[in-house]
């Protein structure tokens, strides 16, 4: 089970341009960090190397060096860890099936399987439509379906990526309840998002990306008195280790 994922050496450049370079990184064992930054700077190139499905200019991944036979390692490495796109692929079919693709293949078809799919469905609020083919859903709804999907095959760490650009209040409060069970049983999660809001709220740690570099540092959060809401104080930079 992949629980930790540590880099070294970090690159990504893209012809004469470095994105960014990054001596060491980890995620996991149950971390909860907001990555920030600009437009551009690369926080989807970063989580899409963390998920294996873009490959670094320079690294290492939990010791693996990025060579020919990087790929053949990919699948082991990677495994447990889910990249929740911000504008989801859906297959052609209905909710609950979309659903059931993601459980492994003895679960997808039973009753077990059905009522699991269904519950995944419920938590996102999703539940009536679970026979109603995925086209027919609004951009927040694929989005929590998503998220359901993700949280259904129970990963170590899930990478969010603008996991709240087009939701309402409602529909964030689903996925925070998905991210939380997630972090309750041990996972790790990264969010990326360039507002803050419940989900965001979830995370202890921050990353930002400027400079070509990622600053760590903790992400503060106080309880407002008057509306007893989360706030986040993100302008707080107690250290700048890497
Ligand atoms: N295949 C590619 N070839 C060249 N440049 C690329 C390629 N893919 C991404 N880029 C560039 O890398 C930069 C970082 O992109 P990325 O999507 O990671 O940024 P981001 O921090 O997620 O931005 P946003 O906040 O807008 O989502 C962008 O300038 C983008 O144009
Ligand atoms: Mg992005």
């Amino acid at each position: 089970m992949t629980i930790q994922l540590r880099t070294q050496d970090l690159s990504k450049r893209y012809e004469e341009r470095v994105l960014f370079h990054i001596p060491h990184l980890q995620i996991g064992p149950s971390n909860a960090i907001y990555l920030k930054g600009q437009n551009g700077v690369g926080k989807t190139t970063l989580l899409k190397i963390l998920a294996g499905l873009t490959t670094p200019s320079t690294g290492t991944i939990n010791g693996i060096e990025i060579s020919t036979f990087y790929r053949l390692f990919s699948r082991k490495l990677f495994k447990d860890v889910v990249y929740l796109h911000q504008s989801p692929y859906m297959f052609d079919a209905s909710l609950l099936d979309n659903i059931r693709y993601a459980l492994p293949f003895s679960s997808k078809r039973g009753v077990h399987g059905r009522s699991q799919a269904i519950n995944a469905l419920r938590m996102v609020g999703l539940e009536s439509l679970a026979d109603e083919h995925c086209s027919v859903l609004s951009g927040g709804e694929k989005q929590r379906l998503a998220m359901a999907r993700a949280w259904i095959v129970n990963p170590s760490i899930l990478l969010m990526d603008e996991p709240s650009a087009s939701l309402d209040l409602e529909s964030t409060q689903g996925i925070i309840t998905l991210a939380k069970d997630l972090l309750d049983r041990g996972a790790s999660i990264v969010i990326t998002s360039h507002q803050q809001n419940g989900l965001t709220n979830l995370c202890d740690t921050q990353w930002t990306i400027e400079n070509q570099g990622l600053t760590v540092t903790p992400h503060l959060r106080v309880i407002d008195e008057d509306t007893k809401n989360l706030k986040s104080i993100t302008n707080n930079k107690l250290g700048n280790d890497t």
